[in-house]
């Protein structure tokens, strides 16, 4: 099977869960400098592709059963990417397709959402039975932040939101690549909890023993610091996602993911253990 984005957070996830069905994965990475990461995660062979030109994708996908295809984070050309790959998996006959999509990408205040919501469409049109998982955001992006001590986001600290895990969504991908009765199927991947960044520093605390606690940056500080390498547009996106993280967080059905797990679902707390 071949894992797109495979060097990156969710890539490596999906990589590990099919791995661990002894699934032979080969990781499409943007450059060959990041193998030792794809390899780790246990892919057993890499292709180099570029997915703004397609240029390397018919030959990663030559003897490729199925394919998770996922874009990198707030990427400009998301929908052509995703036609693309759709299009070379078609031509290279491949039986199982998945895409990693968002939870609730017709918001129309997120940019980058829309954009997944188009991409979906796109590779339904290519790929009739193609599946798609629109996961919540992950625990693990804020696993370190939460760890060190301090975690410190441009948005209110009070949304809400329903995190899922990343080895959670990373199962359901598997699932869904190595099982019939997925095709043509949106899975919405939300988690079992609905927590804040205060609530989520707060169970951190307990869970750590140790303080830990929730900042609000405000969006100038982020601007000029984590947010500053960012291109105008990746910057803008983002803002876009911070004020509406503001305004209603980004809370999903909980009861899909237990479902397709068939067990509990992994909380904040469980992926603060050590597994
Ligand atoms: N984080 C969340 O909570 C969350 C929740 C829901 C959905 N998502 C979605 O999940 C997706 C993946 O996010 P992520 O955080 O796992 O991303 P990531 O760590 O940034 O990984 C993206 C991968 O794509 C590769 N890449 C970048 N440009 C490329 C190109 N032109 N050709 C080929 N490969 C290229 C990157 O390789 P290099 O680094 O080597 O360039 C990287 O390995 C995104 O679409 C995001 O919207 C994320």
């Amino acid at each position: 099977m071949l894992v797109v984005g495979a060097a990156g957070k969710t890539g490596r996830a999906v990589t590990s869960a099919l791995a661990a069905r002894d699934v032979q994965v080969r990781a499409a990475l943007h450059s060959a400098a990041r193998s030792g990461e794809a390899y780790a995660a246990g892919a057993r062979s890499v292709a180099v592709v570029d997915l703004t030109t397609g240029s390397g994708l018919d030959e990663a996908l030559v003897g490729v059963d199925a394919v998770y295809h996922l874009a990198p984070n707030v990427h400009p050309d998301e929908v052509g990417i995703a036609r693309r790959v759709a299009k070379a998996a078609v031509r290279a006959g491949v039986e199982r397709f998945a895409f990693h999509s968002v939870l609730h990408p017709d918001d129309t205040s997120m940019p980058h959402h829309l954009r997944k919501a188009e991409a979906e469409e796109v590779v339904r049109a290519v790929v009739p039975t193609a599946t798609v998982l629109r996961p919540a955001a992950y625990h693990q992006n804020l696993l370190g932040a939460a760890m060190a001590g301090s975690m410190a986001v441009p948005y209110s600290l009070d949304a809400p939101f329903s995190n899922v895990d990343l080895g959670d969504l990373a199962e359901v991908a598997a699932e869904a690549l190595t099982t019939a009765g997925h095709e043509g199927r949106t899975h919405e991947l939300a988690g079992p909890e609905v927590l804040s960044v205060r609530d989520q520093a707060a169970v951190a605390a307990q869970v750590l023993g140790r303080r830990v606690e929730a900042i609000r940056i405000d969006i100038e500080a982020w601007s000029a610091g984590p947010g500053a390498g960012l291109d105008r547009q990746a910057r803008a996106d983002l803002l876009a996602m911070f004020a509406s993280y503001d305004r209603s967080g980004l809370v999903g059905d909980p009861s899909v993911l237990a479902d397709l797990l068939g067990r509990r679902p992994r909380t904040w707390a469980d992926a603060l253990r050590p597994s």
